[in-house]
């Protein structure tokens, strides 16, 4: 009766049942994997989304990308990062995940190709699969900061592949784009007629200071056609007025295709409500009051983590932006087992590597999001349980001698 876009088992999983077993018990579950700012402890001016009741709004004028007005405000949140994109190029949507949907729609048949990073978004499984086309990984690596393998770029492309996926900064290796790798990947890209997808989502949020401006920004491409992807939901910590847009790119004459085609896609859904367009440009102004203190509290949030995991089994690996933190851990248990035993044993819950396709355990992810006093505590829980396993799995030296 129903759909293979959807998986046909929707189970719990050990972690899922972890948190309820101990919640039922009426134990608390400190969380570091929030990621909704909402419910971060930001302070959110109260009338921040009157903008959100003018009377404007009364009146229904669809257009398929958005009115001019939010789509100028845009183009300015584009200037603000140094970027040039003019109003004609933007695309309104609901979210970031409504703009996949568009862009798949736009440039893949069923059963075609989509390259994702790995690790990387885990959303993007589904996002997909709701489409009716394929998932095929290339490799991110680290060594000391994260770049793209080139060599399982091309493993990847086939003739089916339509788009190439990167994410910028990544969720959750906090990499940006380098300018080295955005020109590789546009010259693959390019000569195969095939499309750029970035997600900039949380490109507001540097952990290393310049590293925004230092990074490649498909928007600047005039040799491929490429999509950038933003939105209130992470730039002003807004998720829930459901505002994001696409910025196209490439070269003219394949852009205004590309747009026409967008048209007819955006005529069909008109998703973006009309109370929100009227005060998108706004919401947008106000929205930096609430980014500061984002950006502020994740800088303090990772820079702690750096120094705090020093001198432990657990490795900060560098981030140059972003929300989140990524710990390698000792290879002691199955990195499932260590997820679900930090819950059941000591009341903190994270992120397993797997969750985001690492290319081998083990890792852990923490959101950088949390509030001090609540993520100090839940970080230095992870870092006694990892040491005080290795101590009791692995021999000391003395004990081998
Ligand atoms: C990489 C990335 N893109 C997009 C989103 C979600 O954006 P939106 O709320 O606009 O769909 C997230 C949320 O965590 C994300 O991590």
């Amino acid at each position: 009766m129903f759909s293979s876009r959807v998986p046909p088992v929707l189970r719990r999983n050990r972690l899922t049942e972890a948190i309820a077993t101990r919640r039922a018990a009426g134990q608390p579950v400190l969380d570091l994997t929030l990621s909704n700012p909402t419910h971060a402890g930001f302070d959110y001016p109260p009338d921040l989304l009157s903008p959100l009741s003018d009377a404007r709004a009364l009146s229904y004028d669809p257009q398929p990308f958005g009115s001019l007005d939010a789509r100028r405000a845009v183009s300015h949140e584009y200037a603000r990062q140094g970027l040039d994109v003019t109003p004609d190029r933007i695309v309104l949507t609901a979210s970031t995940s409504d703009a996949y949907s568009l862009l798949f729609k736009l440039l893949a048949n069923p059963d075609d190709e989509v390259l994702v990073p790995r690790p990387s978004y885990p959303l993007f499984d589904h996002l997909i699969a709701l489409e009716g086309i394929r998932a095929h990984q290339y490799n991110l690596e680290y060594h000391g900061a994260w770049t793209i393998d080139f060599d399982s770029v091309e493993r990847a492309l086939t003739n089916r592949t339509r788009v190439v996926l990167v994410v910028c900064p990544n969720n959750p290796t906090g990499s940006f784009l380098s300018h080295a790798d955005l020109e590789r990947l546009a010259a693959a890209c390019a000569a195969r007629r095939v499309a750029i997808v970035a997600d900039e989502v949380f490109a507001d949020y540097e952990l290393e200071p310049g590293a925004a401006a230092a990074a490649g920004r498909v928007s600047t491409r005039g040799d491929v056609l490429s999509f950038a992807l933003g939105g209130l939901s992470k730039s002003a910590g807004l998720p829930q007025v459901k505002l994001g847009w696409i910025a196209v790119s490439g070269p003219d004459a394949v852009v205004s295709a590309a747009l026409d085609r967008l048209e007819l896609i955006c005529d069909t859904y008109l998703s973006v409500s009309t109370p929100v367009q009227v005060a998108a440009p706004e919401l947008i102004g106000r929205g930096a009051a609430v980014r500061s203190q984002i950006a502020e509290r994740v800088g303090t949030n990772y820079r702690w983590l750096a120094s705090k995991t020093a001198a432990t089994s657990c490795t900060c690996l560098r981030a140059e932006g972003g929300w989140y933190g990524v710990l390698r851990v000792p290879s002691i248990e199955p990195e499932e087992d260590a997820v679900v035993g930090l819950v059941t044993n000591d009341g903190v819950l994270t992120h397993p590597g797997y969750f985001f396709d690492f290319l081998h355990e083990s890792f852990v992810v923490v959101s950088l999001l949390p509030q001090e006093t609540a993520f100090r505590d839940g970080v230095t829980r992870v870092i006694r349980h990892f040491d005080c396993t290795s101590q009791a799995t692995v021999p000391s030296r003395d004990h081998i001698e």
